[in-house]
This record gives C-alpha cells, structure tokens and sequence, in this order.
C-alpha cells in the first residue's frame, strides 16, 4: 500500500529530457519515499545518470515535472538544490586530485553559512579512513577512497535526499563490499537514497524498491526483492538466474 503522499521526497512526473535534438528521457515517472532506498537499474545508455543529472539541475532541455519535498525544482540550479538539502554523487570519482581529504570534505558544504565541524566529525566517523589521510592529497588514496572522499563530500551538504551515481564501479569485490555497507548504514540512519547501481543484483537486493529503465522509458518498477525473483527481470540483467 502507498504512504501517503506527505511521505513522498521526491516526484518525478512525465519527464523527457534532450541532449541536442536526441531525446533521451521519454516522459519517466518516479517517486522516492522519505527513508527509502531506490534503485534505477537499466543496461548501458539508458539514460540513468540522465535522469540523477535531471534531479541535480545539470540539464537544461527538459520538460515535464520534478517536485522535492512538494516544491518545483525543475527550473533550479544546482547550488540552490544544494541548499535544499539535495546532494549527488556523480559517475566516476570526483575528487579534486591536488587537495587534500579535508579540503574535499569542506568543498562539500559551500552552499552552507553554518557551522561544519560537526559534520565534519560526523564524515570522519562514518568513514575512519579518512580522517586517517585527512592531510594527504586525494589523488593518493585508492579508488575505493577515493569514493569514500566523494560520498564524504556529499554528506556535508547534510541532504535530505542523496542521488548516487554507480558508487562501487571500477572497485575491488571488498571495497564495493564496504562501500555497499555504508550505503545501508547511512540509509538506516534515515537517509533517503536515490541509486544507479550496475550490479542489478546487489541493489535490488538491498533497495525497497527499483525502476527498471530502458531506452529512456519506465520498463518494471517494484519492490527489490520482487524484481530480484521476477523471471523477466532474471532473464534480462541478472544472468538467468536468481
Ligand atoms: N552530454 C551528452 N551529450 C550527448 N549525449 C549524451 C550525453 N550524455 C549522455 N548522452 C547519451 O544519452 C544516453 C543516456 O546516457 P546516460 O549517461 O544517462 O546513460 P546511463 O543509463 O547512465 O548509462 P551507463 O550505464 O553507461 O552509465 C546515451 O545514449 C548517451 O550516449
Ligand atoms: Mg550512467
């Protein structure tokens, strides 16, 4: 049964979306409850980080609607979404190379006049290792770190709702492993998760509900462990099998 919709964090309705004159996005609905983890799962090119970068402001031709805690964002730039408690942790590890941890860290809260160093701590408690390297320039950490510095970053921003783009590609089986881990902690916390996930299997294992998307349109949308079992769903990105 659907919570009422006060509970609802964000609402995407009818949303197509335009690099040039390729349309990419083909009028996707979606919605995030508020303490949900969600995945979009999807093969390469279907338009999943289109539909985060939506979220976050970065495209400019779109049309349809896209609503945060009940208000229209759709025409917002993305240091305003910031402000609004939205934050993204983009494809590919983005860190600033020649700063260091901290410096990464703190970029995270520009949007922010408050004080940080609490959530600073808070950063550092989620992720030891990184107050460990605090000092040390970015580029030196491993992919892994490097990763745990990008999802730090973004938790400076204290979201209400957190966008993350594939957070485990490119990682070893333990890293994705642990940084897995984190996702599930921080949602248990109360965070409310917005994912693009390549491992179909994990995230559907591990989210409340998924959007299957493909060729930029809405395929399958369900509960996690629903999808994981459904044969079509098997068939077409878990490999045959459950
Ligand atoms: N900046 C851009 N300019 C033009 N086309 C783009 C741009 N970014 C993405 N595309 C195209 O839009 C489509 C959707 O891309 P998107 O990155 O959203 O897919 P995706 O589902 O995230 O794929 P992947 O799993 O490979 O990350 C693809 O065909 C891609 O080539
Ligand atoms: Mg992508």
């Amino acid at each position: 049964m659907l919570k009422p919709s006060k509970d609802i964090v964000l609402k995407i309705s009818n949303l197509s979306s335009w690099y040039g004159k390729v349309q990419i996005l083909h009028e996707v609905d979606m919605h995030v409850k508020k303490g949900e983890l969600v995945s979009i799962i999807g093969p390469n090119g279907a338009g999943k980080s289109t539909i985060l970068k939506n979220i976050f402001g970065i495209i400019k031709k779109r049309k349809g609607n896209i609503k945060f805690l009940k208000k229209e964002i759709i025409t917002m730039q993305p240091e305003e979404l910031a402000k609004i408690g939205i934050a993204i942790v983009p494809q590919g590890r983005s860190v600033f190379p020649s700063l260091t941890v901290e410096e990464n860290l703190v970029i995270g809260a520009y949007t922010r006049s408050d004080n940080i160093k609490k959530d600073l701590e808070y950063v550092y408690d989620k992720f030891p290792v990184l107050k460990e390297r605090r000092n040390q320039p970015a580029k030196l950490l491993s992919g892994g770190e490097q990763q745990m510095v990008s999802m730090g970053r973004s938790l400076m921003v204290k979201p209400k709702l957190l966008l993350l783009d594939e957070p485990t590609l490119g990682l070893s089986p333990s890293m994705k492993k642990l940084i897995f881990d984190k996702i599930i902690e921080l949602n248990k916390s109360g965070l409310t998760i917005l994912m693009v996930e390549q491992n179909a299997r994990m995230s559907l294992k591990l989210s409340d509900r998924a959007y299957v998307l493909e060729l930029g349109r809405n395929r399958y949308v369900g509960k996690g462990k629903t999808l994981l079992k459904d044969k079509r769903i098997q068939h077409l990105y878990l490999g045959g099998v459950a």
